[in-house]
């Protein structure tokens, strides 16, 4: 199964403007069917939840839709789908949640692979709560997360473990499964950041064996929306800070004030264009969308070797991490020239590329890079291609000279 990149390019009105994206992984752009969906919710008369009318029963229907929507993404059940702002904020709710039943003796495992919103929400909350840090280190210079090293992290005393599915830098890809079986042996609960895992392959929480599975909408074609995927049942577990009159359904009572309910369309379109992305994929969406994943990949990591490749031929470009499973995403600095520098220079010649630590805040300061800027983000989704690639390493070639 092969993309075909111009259809998919088409669909996305800002593709037009002549700029190469490769700062996807920042935040992707919509396509034309997210932002038609957004506009038709607000067109249609939408209402607040919980109501009578007919436009409040379709502001329900918007979010009951959204929560199948991610499920489907995610291989998860539509009523363990928490909504909210962005992944972040969630973090930080689950976070609280879960630490008022931790106490001195308790131990957090987090990893120095993980963006800092899969850190510091545990480690602010394990200090509140008296329990142990636990840090598994990064393995250099492939920037690896060894699963063995969970062996001596973990005991009974292990509460939870954070971890996540891909590095927002160096695209490296843990072995999920691994951690996570071995945290239920120990009785720990497992929270995976798939924000920057999710728009590059199929997504399985329960291959992956997540008890929490993060997300965020506008890193995978949608508005700025983020996900929690859990079971149902353990969400019954637990009981976040409320208002009173709030509902204290699952997953409802995680979800705080009012959702922005015409977004919530717009998630639901995005994970239907995402569905789309291979046309000959048949079936429920749930199996489109896996077909439609699986095309993504495999375009981005064919376009990633030439990526990869080219930047290797310049000598004066380091690139960061080699681990073998990891997402097309690129990490470089360029000698002599500041990260800041070599981004403004790639916006000059209409290449959008991010600069800096991006928030893998423990990792650049392992890798020794962040006090000097950090280095380059270019990152390839599926709506790159190989115009993208060879427009950036024109102008890193122009750099070299
Ligand atoms: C891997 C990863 N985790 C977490 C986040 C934070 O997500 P959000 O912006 O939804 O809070 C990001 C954002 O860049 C990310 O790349």
């Amino acid at each position: 199964m092969t993309l075909d990149v111009a259809a998919v390019r088409a669909a996305y009105p800002a593709l037009a403007d002549g700029y190469a994206y490769l700062d996807g992984a920042a935040g992707t752009q919509v396509p034309a069917s997210v932002i038609y969906a957004i506009s038709a919710a607000h067109r249609s008369g939408l209402g607040n939840a919980g109501g009578v009318f007919p436009a409040s029963k379709r502001a329900d229907i918007v979010t009951a839709q959204c929560r199948q929507a991610v499920a489907d993404l995610t291989g998860g059940s539509p009523g363990g789908v928490i909504l909210g702002p962005n992944m972040t904020t969630l973090t930080y709710r689950l976070a609280g949640t879960l630490a008022r039943a931790w106490g001195p003796g308790d131990e957090v495992v987090v990893s120095r692979l993980d963006h800092d919103a899969n850190v510091r929400p545990w480690v602010q909350a394990a200090a509140r709560a008296g329990a142990v840090v636990r840090w598994a280190e990064v393995e250099l210079p492939a920037g690896e997360l060894p699963a063995g090293q969970y062996d001596s992290l973990m005991s009974e005393r292990t509460v939870l473990v954070a971890v996540t599915a891909a590095s927002n830098v160096l695209g490296t890809r843990p072995a999920v499964a691994e951690i996570t079986a071995k945290a239920r042996a120990v009785g720990a609960l497992s929270y995976v950041d798939g924000v920057h895992a999710t728009p590059h392959g199929p997504t399985d929480v329960a291959a992956l064996g997540a008890d929490f599975y993060a997300t965020s909408a506008y890193k995978w074609s949608g508005p700025h929306v983020g996900a929690v995927v859990a079971d149902p049942g353990l969400l019954e577990t637990l009981h976040p800070d409320k208002l009173e009159p709030a509902p204290g359904t699952v997953p409802e009572r995680f979800e705080q004030g009012t959702p922005p309910f015409a977004d919530l369309a717009g998630v639901t379109a995005a994970v239907d264009h995402l569905a789309s992305l291979e046309p000959s994929a048949a079936g429920p969406r749930r199996e489109r969308i896996l077909a439609s994943m699986a095309a993504a990949h495999d375009h981005e990591q064919a376009l990633f070797q030439v990526l990869l490749d080219g930047l290797g031929a310049v000598p004066e470009v380091t690139l960061y991490g080699k681990a073998p499973r990891r997402t097309a995403t690129a990490y470089f600095t360029v000698a002599g020239k500041a990260p800041a520098e070599v981004a403004a220079h790639l916006a000059d010649r209409k290449v959008n590329v991010w600069n800096g630590h991006n928030y893998a805040w423990e990792l650049t300061g392992v890798l020794g890079i962040r006090e000097a800027g950090s280095a380059v983000r270019a990152g390839l989704v599926h709506y790159n291609d190989r115009s993208d690639v060879d427009r950036l390493l024109a102008a890193v070639a122009e750099l070299a000279d």
